[in-house]
């Protein structure tokens, strides 16, 4: 029997990821999915761009010096500043530091963008592989917009970074406008018209404008390429990545016919997509793949009585594959520290004492009023209450009167910069009247761009979860807020957002 050819698995979440609107995080959010993806055994994380800002910088450091098993990669462009700052960041991370530098390469980027003939985006390229080269064998080297590039340009392009040192060369699809089929036929072109082809990993890269970057992805790794780069739900900019848990899942699923492998250990991938929505607000859409709601689902009558008689009727994959506990009931009212500690450790948090300890008031406060508990209300727990960024501002009480007569009146009391400030405030809805008193008592006029509440489980004891983004000064920020009373869940996504705003490391703007 042959052997199953293995596809390295290149998470980008924390960098290309990062770049979806609205879903910059700090480094300690930043870490926090480090750990988890380490524990889902992904082969590379991208942690950031270290140029791009301080933040960013730190972030990539940081993952360097705490992550102990993937290798650490950090993008730069194609010049000394970017790759000296890189290398400087990735150090940390010693063999298994990955330099990745990019150019673009097809007209349309070289005539407008660089504004570079070909010749000297060829240059650019090599300088840039041999610099990067000097600190570390590891080099990735990317040729943007490579779709959309002549290809024997391209084919020279790959041969000169390679011959330069690069030992992984990605073949981006940067504006997600490839096919199948072509992304097939262009991997198989290079690997025909490149000489030095085989002293290098073929890397993928997809976005998803026509919907179509996982299947481009999966088009690619058939035409052998050997590295696939993917982000948790597919995030990413404009309509986001090629998304992991369904590159992943597809390659698991599909063994008859794909025998290549992975080293993702997949039963953590529930918990990593639910850690990532728990931290930028970004909700998975319930119909998507592998870990929307509805994923596992059987609605119909006629399913649900296939699947209850033999599961492979209807279910190509078992949710336990995915680390789903389908509709588990997890704790109740009598659940001990203990039992708490275990089941956030399986849904991918490892809470230090204090915050353990937070949470498990939390869940006691919740256990009280809600019968059962269910994981989405322990993920709602930890992402209000320990997933958090310092509290400027702070929701001490609240009251609000509303009715079909009664002027909705919102009565708020928060902690403002240490000191404690009290209001009152009349809106049109009790929503409204509690954004106004909050507003006044900050004493900042963010604008609301998106308000979204609903129930986190069934029932009508339900925890109420809401989010709010707001913008202030062409920053975007999304906050989240959970409770069993959906007014305090929504004052508590809106000072959310308002503290986000505030803790924001401003970003360098990065030409590219
Ligand atoms: O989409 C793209 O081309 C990129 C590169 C920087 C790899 O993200
Ligand atoms: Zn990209």
């Amino acid at each position: 029997m042959s052997e199953k050819r293995k596809v390295i698995i290149f998470d980008t979440t924390l960098r290309d990821g990062e770049q979806s609107p609205g879903a910059s995080m700090n480094i300690d959010e930043k870490l926090r999915i480090a750990y988890q993806l380490e524990k889902m055994n992904v082969d590379v994380i991208e942690a950031g761009f270290p140029i791009a800002s301080v933040g960013d910088f730190e972030a990539v450091k940081k993952v360097a010096q705490v992550i102990k098993g993937p290798q650490i990669a950090g993008l730069s462009r194609a010049s000394d500043q970017d790759i000296d700052r890189a290398w400087e960041a990735l150090q940390y991370a010693g063999e298994r530091g990955r330099i990745h530098t990019f150019i673009a390469t097809s007209d349309i980027h070289m005539k407008y963008k660089l504004k570079m003939s070909e010749d000297e985006v060829v240059a650019a390229a090599v300088a840039a592989v041999k610099r990067a080269a000097g600190y570390t064998p590891n080099v990735e080297f990317s040729a943007e917009d490579a779709v959309r590039t002549r290809l024997p340009f391209l084919a020279q392009v790959v041969e000169a970074v390679i011959d330069a040192g690069a030992t992984t060369v990605n073949i981006p699809d940067t504006v997600g406008y490839t096919m199948p089929k072509e992304y097939f036929e262009i991997i198989s072109y290079l690997r025909e018209n490149v000489p030095n082809i085989d002293k290098a990993v073929i890397s993928v890269h997809c976005h998803n404008d026509l919907g179509l970057a996982v299947a481009n992805s999966l088009a690619a790794i058939d035409a052998g390429a050997g590295q696939v780069e993917c982000t948790i739900n597919g995030i990413g900019e404009r309509a986001g990545n090629c998304s992991l848990e369904e590159v992943v899942m597809g390659l698991r699923t599909r063994q008859d016919i794909m025998p290549y492998t992975t080293d993702v250990v997949t039963e953590h991938i529930y918990a990593t997509s639910r850690l990532l929505t728990a931290i930028t607000g970004i909700a998975v859409q319930p119909n998507k793949a592998i870990v929307g709601a509805n994923a596992f689902a059987h609605e119909a009558g006629i399913h649900q009585h296939g699947v209850l008689m033999e599961k492979s009727t209807y279910e190509i994959m078992t949710p336990e594959s995915i680390g789903l506990n389908k509709n588990k009931l997890v704790l109740g009212k009598h659940s001990g520290r203990h039992a708490f500690n275990l089941r956030l450790q399986e849904l991918g948090y490892n809470l230090e004492k204090e915050d353990l300890q937070r949470a498990f008031e939390r869940f006691k406060d919740l256990a009280d009023i809600k019968k059962e508990i269910f994981d989405e209300d322990l993920v709602a727990i930890v992402a209000d209450e320990i997933i958090r960024v310092p509290e400027r501002y702070k929701l001490l009480e609240m009251s609000v009167t509303s009715g079909s007569f009664a002027a909705p009146t919102a009565t708020v009391q928060m902690e403002v910069e240490d000191e404690v400030k009290k209001t009152a405030q009349i809106g049109d809805g009790p929503v409204d009247a509690t954004f106004k008193a909050i507003k006044e008592l900050v004493g900042i006029d963010a604008r609301l761009l998106h308000f979204s509440i609903g129930a986190i489980t069934g029932g009508t004891d339900a925890q109420g979860g809401c989010s709010v983004r707001l913008e202030l000064d062409g920053r975007e920020q999304l906050g989240q807020g959970a409770h069993p009373d959906i007014i305090v869940a929504a004052a508590k996504a809106y000072i959310n957002a308002l503290n986000k705003l505030a803790s924001l490391q401003k970003r360098t703007t990065v030409d590219v």
